[in-house]
């Protein structure tokens, strides 16, 4: 008896041509998922795709801003693979801004990325027959930003408050369709999106914020655990809900 076996279930996951969703789609083919990969980046999905485990997985190019195009990549990729036992979506972006320099453009950027992306994706998704009748687990990529106040991470942090807040009323709306709908919270996992950010690039920044995560900073796996978990029927009574892993960082 497995729990957290994903054998038979078809997982949508976003952002898996890079860094948390990269490894997420891995590990989701290691417990038994066929796994649909989806980004921008075609020979970046195509190195996910060879690094997953079994059968029948499979990539495709997708803009998530691109709203237009979006409903109908929808309607194929499900047509080609079928119905979702869920979807993770991992895709976003991030930056490090003082309110004083951050624009309207930006701030229109930023929600389309981060939050409008998920809820057009999400929308097209739980269409009639989309998902499987047995129901299904939808997994957002919010961050301990969403959850706690950091200097000039204003713009990252309202996108990914957001995501919490629409989990928590989504879960609401799907329960009926048996679909739950969940969020991660994770804190600094060494990926491309924060290889950029000053607390990576001046060393003494660095020591400093990995100390304020009482565990240092996480791994890829520390994550793509944690969806299993929220995908595999062991969290069958666990929706709209947050899941903090942050090694610590939101502790004091
Ligand atoms: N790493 C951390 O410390 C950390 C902490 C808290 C939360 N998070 C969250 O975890 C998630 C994954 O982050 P990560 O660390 O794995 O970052 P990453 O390595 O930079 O990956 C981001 C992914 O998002 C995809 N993406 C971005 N914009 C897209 C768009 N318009 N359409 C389709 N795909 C798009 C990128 O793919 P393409 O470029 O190929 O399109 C890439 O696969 C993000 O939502 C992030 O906010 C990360």
């Amino acid at each position: 008896m497995n729990p957290f076996s994903l054998l038979g279930k078809t997982i949508l996951v976003t952002g898996a041509s890079s860094g948390i969703g990269a490894q997420c789609a891995i590990d989701c083919s290691k417990m038994g998922a066929k796994v649909i990969l989806l980004a921008r980046n075609k020979e970046r999905l195509q190195q996910t795709l060879s690094l997953c485990e079994g059968e029948g997985h499979k990539y495709y190019c997708v803009d998530l801003t691109d709203f237009k195009t979006l409903p109908e990549k929808v309607q194929n990729v499900i047509a080609e693979c079928g119905p979702l036992s869920g979807i993770l979506h991992c895709a976003g972006i991030s930056n490090t801004m003082p309110l004083k320099i951050t624009t309207a453009e930006l701030m229109d950027t930023f929600f389309k990325a981060n939050v409008i992306g998920a809820m057009m994706l999400t929308k097209e998704c739980c269409k009639v027959k989309r998902f499987v009748k047995e129901g299904g687990s939808i997994v957002f990529f919010s961050s301990v930003m969403g959850c706690v106040g950091e200097s000039a991470k204003s713009l990252y942090s309202m996108t990914k408050g957001a995501l919490i807040s629409a989990s928590r009323s989504l879960a609401c709306e799907f329960a009926a369709k048996k679909i739950r709908v969940n969020c991660v919270s994770p804190g600094v996992v060494q990926t491309p999106i924060n290889m950029n950010q000053p607390y990576m690039q001046d060393p003494e920044l660095r020591v400093q914020f990995e100390a304020k995560h009482l565990l240092g900073f996480g791994e890829t796996t520390d994550i793509s655990n944690a969806c299993i978990y929220l995908l595999s029927d062991a969290s069958r009574w666990v929706t709209g809900q947050n899941l903090i892993i942050d090694g610590g960082f939101t502790v004091r």
